[in-house]
């Protein structure tokens, strides 16, 4: 009997009763893209996209509790008797075309696996996205192939936010077709429901209040925001007419939830989340024969810091995607009198594509930088903080990957893995963050 896909579920559902093969082709085969690249290059500097305000008052949180429903108090209560959080993050995790589709496998596999192997206390219970969910940009028919039925398995709730590719969208595309609205729907339904795009699978819909939101869990608030469609930089807000067809609504939600951390005297771990990082590796200038990939956004990291600093609220840490390879750096700076150290992590090679940090250009061999190198030279000139040093601590550029992130009373860890090992050998970089003091310690 076919499902009545409008009826709303007394529950949510996360993943499939039965483990089954992994799929190994498309069920919709997804054409080469290169000519549709060309043809919308230019428009990818300089079409942005509007979007919904969300569905709650800047300053509220939308709760993991409630995103687990029924279940929803007995999971916390198991969360807060570990005294610990554990959760994956990555973005870029949609294959574009079926050569891709082990790569995609192969972290959802892996984070799925860590979900079913971990012991009680360590298990992670929940996926924050970090953008770029559907290649090439968002449409309806490949969610199946490249969300899914990858994540079928992965048994918690998956939040995200969108990314460019999510958002963009193609010139004459139908109305009511466009990627956001397509998002929404499986990203922020008002009730838990199975969503067309989901085919014959059960994952219902998240019931995210809109792209942008925090998620409020025990230990730890994230604060996702959209940073629209362009290819780069990442934009928050208009910028004061820059782009106008950009709301300025972030900014308010963002001070809003500043004030609110500041106001309660907000003890746990308060981490911000957008697609396109404020900070992605560029070689130092008038290196010869190296470029890098994309570009920091240093347009929004001023906006950033400028309501962080009206707040006196700084994140414990930053999450990214878009750049296609891990790198972790440590900005210090000067914020509320004390000098803080605050990790801004890229995590953009959980499926789609791997990209090193260089490339060669005009026949010259590129530059690989190397750990704990000095990259004060990328910090803005314009940086609403006082900004010390900027230290590109670890990356890793040829391996596909994820972060696991543990948050407890005290501190905050955010490990980086690499697909291919089991947990915790496939862990090769870690940052502890001490929550009182926003030092990091022990690296
Ligand atoms: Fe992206």
């Amino acid at each position: 009997m076919p499902r009545d896909l409008a009826t709303p579920l007394p529950q949510p559902v996360f993943n499939e009763g039965n483990i089954t093969p992994d799929p190994t082709r498309f069920k919709v085969s997804h054409p080469s893209d290169t000519q549709q690249y060309k043809a919308i290059q230019n428009l990818l500097k300089k079409d942005t996209v509007g979007f919904e305000t969300s569905r709650m008052a800047p300053d509220a949180l939308f709760t993991l509790q409630d995103a687990y429903g029924p279940h929803g108090p007995e999971i916390i209560s198991r969360i807060k008797a570990a005294k610990q959080l554990v959760f994956h993050a990555a973005g870029d995790t949609g294959a574009s075309n079926e050569g891709k589709y082990g790569n995609e496998r192969s972290v959802a596999d892996q984070v799925t696996q860590d979900c079913r192997t971990a012991d009680a206390a360590s298990r992670a219970m929940f996926f924050f996205h970090l953008g770029d969910v559907v290649y090439d940009f968002g449409e309806a028919k490949y969610y199946y192939d490249q969300f899914y039925d990858p994540y079928r398995n992965y048994p918690g709730p998956i939040f995200a936010i969108p990314g460019n590719h999510d958002s963009f969208v193609i010139p004459n595309t139908p109305v009511g077709s466009a990627p956001l609205d397509t998002f929404v729907r499986n990203f922020c339904a008002t009730t838990p429901t199975i969503t067309p795009e989901a085919a014959s699978l059960h994952r219902t819909a998240m019931t995210q209040p809109g792209v942008y939101f925090t998620l409020d869990a025990p230990f730890v608030r994230i604060i996702g925001l959209f940073s629209n469609a362009l290819e780069d930089p990442g934009v928050i807000s208009s910028e004061k007419g820059r782009w106008p067809g950009v709301p300025d609504v972030q900014l308010d939600f963002l001070a809003a939830q500043l004030a609110r951390i500041k106001k309660e005297k907000y003890a746990g771990a308060v981490l911000l989340a957008m697609h396109h990082p404020p900070f992605s590796y560029a070689p130092p200038p008038k290196t010869p024969g190296t470029g890098g990939n994309h570009s920091g956004s240093p347009n929004m990291l001023a906006q950033i810091d400028t309501l962080c600093s009206q707040a006196g609220v700084y994140p414990h840490a930053v999450l990214s995607g878009h750049a296609h390879n891990y790198q972790r750096y440590s900005r210090i700076f000067t914020f509320g009198g004390k000098d803080i150290e605050v990790p801004f992590i890229v995590c953009g090679d959980a499926g789609h594509n791997v990209n090193t940090m260089v490339k060669a250009r005009r026949g010259a061999p590129p530059q690989e930088p190397n750990f704990d190198t000095d990259v004060t030279y990328m910090e803005s000139k314009t940086a609403a903080v006082k900004a010390k040093q900027l230290i590109l601590k670890h990356y890793d550029d040829t391996n596909y990957g994820y972060l696991r992130i543990t948050v407890d009373q005290s501190s905050l860890g955010i490990g980086f893995h690499q697909v291919g090992q089991s947990v915790p050998q496939s862990r090769v970089d870690m940052v502890t963050v001490d929550l009182k003091s926003h030092q990091v310690v022990g690296n």
